[in-house]
């Protein structure tokens, strides 16, 4: 397509490329890997720091080298003639600063306005990612950590998406297990007690879950019938099969609403999609020499731990550990996928490490470092912590509060803000309530998303209603407002900037031009280190720093009616569309 015949490598990559030449003009022998950061110092833009290490490396051998500045020296020597690069200097211990050329800056820029923001999607080495995200249970409480996975994998998956890779969104609802037994054994009682049938029963699941778990324990008869009902739905009976079913649409139709709310699309593949493969799985595991016995129980054992991976119970059951196994074989040889994510809390971490351990061990995986490909992450995060610092619980005292309720609070507090500040400013009358509807929504459930991708994933965040609907500082609220007034400053000016771009050039003369342009052509390699590290809050911190430059920009250098204009509305304009494209894969 159009998009990807466009796309550039980052400055980043690029700049990398040309270090690697330069290093091996220096030291052709070595495989050196080059080392290049944003600059910190003031000195260039970015900043090379080999010659150190590299130092250390060739004094022996190459006497003609008295430090490290004299390597840096001889890497700034040999760096191949390029159009990006304006000046290079090497200061103290041989820091390579590199400084970019304002007119290549402004160049790149003007062609991502000519050829769409989708030139500066990332280039990665992946066709096809499997994202397992969100993945509540069933008739269990869909709680914060699973909205967080949502709102994190959703993210995830479209700046995948972006890159034009192909995501397989699954959703790995725990749909399996013996705590089904108890639950259609309740139901078929209710049913023989003549109460009302289907979803009525069971209208408040979780509540329905506690009452079964309740006769589970202190019932040894129904204990008896919930057991005998797990063999029955294994093997397949209709009249169990059909309760099971029906539990599961319960929940289903209460997790879609959460869906809805956050505009989030996932498959559901549940984890009695892969109940099939798992003896298959587990005898391939067998006949390589990996599953031994253990008190009763079929394990792996994994070096450097102490506990072995339980892959078939005491009972002769399957567990999570060995649906996951199975998932894995299918998601690499079924849906051929190069790389599978796993969404989840930090708590799950030591799981998800043993099993990787156990598919490395079954040759699954590549163990040999050079060899990326198929592979696996664990994506962990942290907990959502309430005003008091203590763990977040969406239990009120009057029972639960579903995550729809905070989502639809997120929606009403945003609508009474947005009334307050309208009727301030006079403008409310101009407003019908499906434009209010549409907009409080719009930011109120932006403010959640926000708020959460916005830190570090792995750190606890605190869950406040007002600081993530505050309109100052890092919040979704201020960031759609500087773009707002980006938009009116374009607007404003009375040109058409779609026809600007093709007949007019971008000039990077004022400083505060040059530091919102060389922030802009950054976007590429922000995403491609989000996509690395698997890291949203990268973006998020990109976007606030736009708004800052944008602002230092705008308030130091005028905009319409100056001699600039045309050039600067083309900044304004690049601006909002990067700032656009990072609200549209965050919120
Ligand atoms: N259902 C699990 C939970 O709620 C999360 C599943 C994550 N995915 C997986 N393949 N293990 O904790």
């Amino acid at each position: 397509s159009g998009a990807t015949q466009h796309r550039v490598e980052s400055v980043k990559r690029h700049l990398s490329r040309l270090v690697a030449k330069s290093l091996c003009a220096v030291a052709a022998d070595l495989d050196v890997e080059p080392m290049i950061e944003v600059s910190k110092s003031g000195f260039g833009d970015y900043q090379c720091n080999n010659a150190m290490s590299l130092f250390s490396r060739i004094r022996e051998s190459a006497t003609n080298f008295r430090n490290p500045n004299a390597v840096g020296q001889a890497m700034a020597d040999n760096f191949p003639p390029s159009r990006i690069v304006e000046s290079i200097s090497v200061v103290g211990p041989g820091y390579v600063n590199i400084a970019l050329s304002s007119d290549w800056i402004a160049q790149r820029i003007q062609d991502m306005l000519i050829h769409g923001i989708e030139s500066w999607a990332p280039i990665l080495p992946v066709k096809r990612v499997v994202l397992d995200f969100s993945s509540p249970n069933i008739a269990k409480e869909m709680h914060v950590g699973h909205i967080r996975s949502t709102i994190i994998g959703d993210t995830l998956a479209r700046i995948f998406e972006f890159a034009n890779i192909e995501v397989l969104r699954r959703n790995h609802v725990g749909d399996w297990g013996t705590q089904f037994g108890m639950l259609i054994e309740f139901l078929f009682e209710k049913f023989a007690n003549g109460e009302e049938a289907g979803n009525q029963a069971i209208e408040n699941l979780q509540g329905f879950y506690r009452n079964a778990k309740k006769k589970f324990d202190e019932n040894p008869d129904f204990k008896g019938r919930a057991q005998q009902a797990v063999v029955r739905l294994q093997r397949g009976e209709d009249r169990y099969l059909a309760a099971w079913k029906s539990i599961c649409q319960i929940s289903r139709n209460e997790f879609d609403l959460v869906y809805k709310r956050l505009n989030v699309e996932l498959e559901e593949k549940g984890e009695s999609f892969y109940n099939p493969y798992i003896p298959r799985v587990l005898e391939e595991l067998t006949s390589k020499g990996l599953i031994t016995e253990s008190e009763g129980a079929r394990v792996i054992f994994i070096e450097g731990q102490k506990a072995p991976l339980i892959v078939v119970k005491r009972d002769g059951g399957f567990n999570y550990a060995s649906t996951d196994l199975a998932a894995l074989w299918y998601r690499l040889n079924v849906e051929m996928a190069e790389w599978i994510i796993y969404v989840t809390d930090v708590g799950q971490q030591q799981h998800f490490h043993s099993f990787f351990s156990a598919a490395r061990l079954a040759g699954w995986l590549p163990d040999k470092k050079e060899e990326k490909y198929p592979k696996v992450s664990h994506v962990g995060f942290g907990f959502v912590l309430g005003a008091e610092g203590s763990r977040f619980r969406t239990r009120s005292s009057d029972g639960v509060v579903r995550l729809v309720d905070l989502l639809d609070e997120a929606k009403s507090q945003s609508l009474a803000q947005l009334i307050k500040r309208l009727t301030e400013n006079g403008q409310i009358a101009d407003w019908t309530d499906e434009e209010l509807d549409k907009t409080s929504e719009a930011v109120g459930y932006g403010a959640v998303k926000y708020a959460d991708l916005k830190n570090n994933r792995l750190t606890n965040y605190k869950f406040s209603y007002e600081q993530m609907l505050s309109d100052k500082g890092n919040t979704a609220v201020y960031l759609q407002y500087a773009h707002a007034r980006i938009c009116s400053i374009i607007q404003k000016s009375n040109k058409d900037v779609k026809e600007l771009k093709l007949t007019e050039s971008i000039t990077l003369g004022h400083p505060d031009e040059r530091s919102l342009g060389l922030h802009l052509i950054q976007f590429a390699e922000v995403v491609e280190q989000a996509c690395d590290d698997l890291s949203p809050h990268r973006l998020c911190d990109y976007l606030y720093t736009l708004s800052e430059r944008f602002s230092q920009f705008y308030t130091n250098c005028q905009v319409v009616g100056s001699p600039e204009e045309t050039s600067r509305l083309l900044l304004c304009q690049a601006s909002a569309v990067v700032m656009r494209q990072c609200f549209h894969l965050l919120v």
